[in-house]
């Protein structure tokens, strides 16, 4: 009989533990290929609105980009609108992600909807939002974050917080009283998807899983695949 292996000497305590102790089973919904609308666009929309419904930010999603050193970098943006045209997003195009979209225009953005153990993931090339469709939606938003748009060289190293409110007091003297227009280095972007996947859990981890992807074979429309949890 093979003799037990000898115990580690040197156990590290931090990996022996798990990183939680939940064990979450999911039993809310499930997902078949009958429930869904044929246009994944449409089906998002009404997991959306269900979100909406639970969360203060169904919106907020991960946006996963690549580098020019090819590595990837992941971080939350706030989703604008999802429609025919897109998936859109607003940012500053001097940020780490709009360089590493310069380079690479192809990103990959997950939503988590935990009340209703869902997840969505999709995929696709990415575009500017073009400048008049910017303009409306900048125009659109509140005054304080107009300003902030113009005060903060995001993803840029700065001395300290205080530098940030010297420019933001700048700023704020000099648009007072008039409307603020758009910065130039601040815009939209687009990510049009080629594929959409709808993830529910289900309990024991068999989860569901449809995905969407426009292929060669699926003529401008959309396949739906199953995939394997
Ligand atoms: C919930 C949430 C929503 C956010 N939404 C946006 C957004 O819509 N646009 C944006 O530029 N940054 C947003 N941020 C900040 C980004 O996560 C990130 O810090 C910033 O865009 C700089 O990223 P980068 O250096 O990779 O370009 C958000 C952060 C959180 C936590």
């Amino acid at each position: 009989m093979p003799s037990d292996p000898a115990p580690d000497p040197d156990p590290d305590p931090v990996a022996a533990q798990p990183a939680t102790d939940t064990r979450l089973d999911y039993r809310r919904a499930a997902l078949s290929e009958t429930d869904v609308d044929q246009d994944p666009i449409t089906q998002f929309n009404r997991w959306l609105a269900e979100a909406a419904t639970v969360l203060e930010e169904p919106n907020a999603m991960t946006l996963a980009t690549v580098g020019t050193d090819g590595r990837p970098a992941a971080r939350m943006v706030l989703l604008r609108a999802a429609a025919l045209k897109g998936f859109d997003f607003y940012t500053n195009r001097q940020s780490r992600k709009a360089a590493d979209l310069a380079a690479a225009p192809w990103a990959a953005l997950v939503f988590h909807w935990p009340p209703l153990q869902r997840q969505v993931r999709v995929e696709g090339p990415v575009t500017p939002v073009p400048e008049e469709e910017a303009d409306g939606y900048f125009a659109l938003r509140p005054r304080e974050s107009q300003l902030g748009a113009w005060v903060s060289p995001q993803s840029q190293v700065i001395p300290d917080r205080a530098w940030l409110e010297t420019r933001l007091e700048e700023a704020t003297r000099r648009f007072q009283g008039a409307p603020i227009p758009r910065p130039p280095h601040w815009g939209g972007y687009r990510l049009r998807p080629q594929a959409i996947e709808f993830w529910q859990g289900r309990p024991g981890r068999v989860h569901d899983r449809l995905r969407y992807r426009q292929a060669p074979e699926s003529a401008g429309g959309w396949l739906m695949e199953r995939l394997a949890p």
